[in-house]
């Protein structure tokens, strides 16, 4: 099982939740989040004075899956969030040791 954790463009989060819904991922936990990647924000004037804005809103989709799952959902996000301009985004990968379905104790694939 892998955890893929995907950051998108706030934009993105109902296209994004569409598209998953539709490759039938059994659940997916999505938040707010700021952040900032490789340009490190961008520069504004705030009183007078240029002031560095560092961080921007995303939005943060966490999709656990099967390991045979994982090509597909990735081309499925980078299909949905791609614009071709800088910060669209982002996606890791993270393996995940165990998952428990509280209801009935099940664990491992048939809990995902
Ligand atoms: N190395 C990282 N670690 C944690 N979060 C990151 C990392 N890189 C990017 N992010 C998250 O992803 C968001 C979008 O990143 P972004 O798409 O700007 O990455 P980038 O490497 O700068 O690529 P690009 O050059 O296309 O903008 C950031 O705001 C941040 O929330
Ligand atoms: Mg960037």
């Amino acid at each position: 099982m892998k955890k893929i954790e995907a950051i998108v463009r706030p934009s993105r989060l109902e296209p994004l939740k569409e598209a998953l819904f539709a490759v039938e991922v059994k659940g997916m936990s999505i938040s707010e989040v700021h952040g900032c990647g490789n340009q490190h924000g961008w520069k504004e004037y705030y009183r007078g004075s240029e002031v560095i804005v560092n961080t921007l809103p995303k939005v943060k989709f966490e999709i656990v899956v099967t390991d045979d799952q994982v090509n597909e959902i990735i081309q499925v996000i980078v299909k949905t969030a791609q614009t071709g301009q800088v910060g669209d985004g982002k996606i890791f990968i993270t393996p995940v040791e165990q998952v428990v379905r509280i209801r009935t104790s099940e664990s491992g694939n048939i809990a995902v």
